[in-house]
């Protein structure tokens, strides 16, 4: 029995309906679904839609959108709440993400109206955690991932639909990705601090950061790696269904 994976593809700011749609039939010519294996797609929230509608009735993929609005309608201008990624499809969230909180100034309380906005309305929350350089340089990975953790996931059900991507900052899209067993570590770290809070120490954890068809094997061997949540090679769909594909030990 193969164990469970998961594979996300982070389109960020990239790939409009049209080209989503071309991706997508390329995509879904060559790979096909694997027993225990997942395929999450999180384009931007224009491309939710057509993405949506192309995966309808293959089992196994699905997807989400990659930042939403905890307020459940009115006037905000430029965000998406639940109800609006789910009426386009949506099944899932990512939360979280660096760039989110780098770029646009989230904080983790942010974070944390996010996960149960998304939890309440019926979308898998995926959230992410990861250190800056400069942190990790300082000793400071399991303290920041702690507290993106516990203040994240304060007031979460247990049981909730939850999945965590560890992305180290430093490896985003910068062609250096952590080691599995660098990985391996934070992990463990995080199924640490998910047990002490009353969640499954079997939470799906993903890695995330310049990962591609070229190290994702050796990535996925680490066995504390339950999938993997990847940006730049996610958009080509040759490279992304070679990622999908990848066997393990
Ligand atoms: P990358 O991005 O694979 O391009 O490093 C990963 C991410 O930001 O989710």
């Amino acid at each position: 029995m193969p164990r469970p994976l998961h594979f996300a593809a982070n389109w960020k700011m990239n790939l409009a309906p049209g080209e989503a749609g071309t991706f997508l039939d390329r995509f879904l010519a060559i790979d096909h679904p694997r027993h225990g294996r997942t395929v999450l797609f999180f384009p931007p929230a224009v491309s939710l839609n057509t993405t949506a509608t192309r995966l309808r009735g293959h089992a196994g993929y699905a997807a989400g959108v990659q930042d939403i609005y905890w307020e459940p309608k009115g006037a905000f201008t430029g965000a998406t709440s639940v109800a609006l990624a789910r009426g386009a499809g949506a099944s899932a969230a990512l939360v979280g993400h660096s760039e989110r909180r780098h770029i646009f100034g989230e904080t983790d309380a942010d974070t944390n109206r996010k996960v149960r906005a998304a939890l309440d309305g019926g979308l898998l929350a995926m959230l992410c955690v990861g250190e800056t350089l400069a942190q990790r340089e300082r000793g400071e990975t399991d303290t920041v991932v702690t507290r993106q953790l516990r203040v994240g996931l304060e007031g979460v059900a247990p049981d909730a639909e939850l999945m965590i991507a560890y992305e180290p900052v430093w490896a985003i899209g910068t062609g250096r990705n952590a080691t599995p067993s660098d990985a391996a570590l934070v992990h463990v770290a995080i199924r640490d601090v998910l047990e002490s809070m009353g969640f499954p120490r079997q939470t799906a954890v993903l890695y995330g950061g310049s990962v591609n068809a070229g190290n994702v094997a050796h990535l996925l061997n680490e066995p504390e790696l339950d999938g993997v949540l990847v940006g730049g090679a996610s958009l080509d769909p040759d490279s992304w269904a070679t990622i999908c594909a990848t066997s393990v030990e």
